[in-house]
């Protein structure tokens, strides 16, 4: 599986109080009636899953998840539902097995995944014809000052052996660009446009930890983690701000 990272799904859950409320805005862009069959592409552990599930009192939700301890989260959020099937796989090697949505919903997601072709072939196979996709991922210039003091830091011993010459597993893309991917993958309409979306976190360093550096700090051996998060935190004006700029993505299949 091209899974870039591992998350820490107690913690993720615990903070991602701003993520949800982003995440909230992109499932009130769908539009639902009720019956339909949505997935949650890249579901984490499951804030957004639980608020799809309950906009679909005759449908039901599949939630797809590279992350077997963000599922675990998920699966505690929405219990022994019938309606929503969780499924642990790669979205850019996705098969639902003849199973078709109507819609799909994604966000924070789709940054964190190298092969965009290849994912939005997979998300287009899994939609039947004319079925809708809204989602937000990490767009230009998502994150820039957090991933400056990084690289900053990475350049320091004794981080640089470790970190010299990485870089990382991010996509931020364009509008343009991701627009075209879309229309080669098959979607037949699709627009993309790029929204500044600043978070100031309650605790810093666990956000850095949890989610924005999450990548960096699986190459480094633990003992150095916490004293990489602390100093790229140090070297952050206060109030720590993280830069986020999203791309919206609303699609037709
Ligand atoms: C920042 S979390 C977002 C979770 C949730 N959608 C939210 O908005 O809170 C990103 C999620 O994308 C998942 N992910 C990243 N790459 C993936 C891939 N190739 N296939 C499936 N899931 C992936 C991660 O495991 C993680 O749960």
């Amino acid at each position: 599986m091209a899974i870039t990272r591992e998350w820490d799904g107690a913690s993720y859950d615990r903070i991602s109080g701003p993520m949800e409320a982003m995440g909230l805005e992109v499932l009130e862009r769908l539009d639902l009636q009720g019956d339909e069959c949505v997935m949650d592409a890249g579901c984490g552990s499951g804030r957004i899953t639980a608020a799809l599930r309950d906009r679909l009192p005759h449908g039901r939700v599949i939630a797809v998840d590279g992350s077997a301890d963000m599922l675990t989260q998920a699966r505690a959020r929405v219990g022994d539902d019938p309606r929503v099937r969780i499924v642990h796989a790669d979205l850019a090697t996705l098969d639902l097995g003849g199973d078709r949505c109507d819609a799909i919903l994604s966000t924070a997601t789709f940054h964190w995944i190298p092969d965009h072709p290849a994912l939005l072939r997979c998300l287009h196979a899994s939609l039947r014809p004319g079925g809708r996709m809204a989602a937000q991922c990490g767009g230009v210039g998502n994150i820039e000052r957090v991933h400056h003091a990084a690289a900053v830091v990475a350049q320091e011993p004794p981080f640089a052996r470790h970190l010299d010459g990485w870089t990382g597993p991010w996509n931020f893309r364009d509008p343009a660009g991701m627009r075209d991917d879309l229309l080669a993958a098959g979607f037949d309409r699709a627009e993309c446009r790029l929204v500044p979306r600043p978070v100031v976190p309650e605790v810093p360093a666990e956000w850095f930890r949890t989610i924005v550096l999450g990548a960096h700090l699986a190459q480094l051996p633990p003992g150095l983690r916490d004293l990489f998060v602390n100093a790229v935190v140090a070297r952050m004006p206060a109030p720590v701000t993280v830069d986020y700029v999203r791309l919206d993505i609303d699609a037709v299949a």
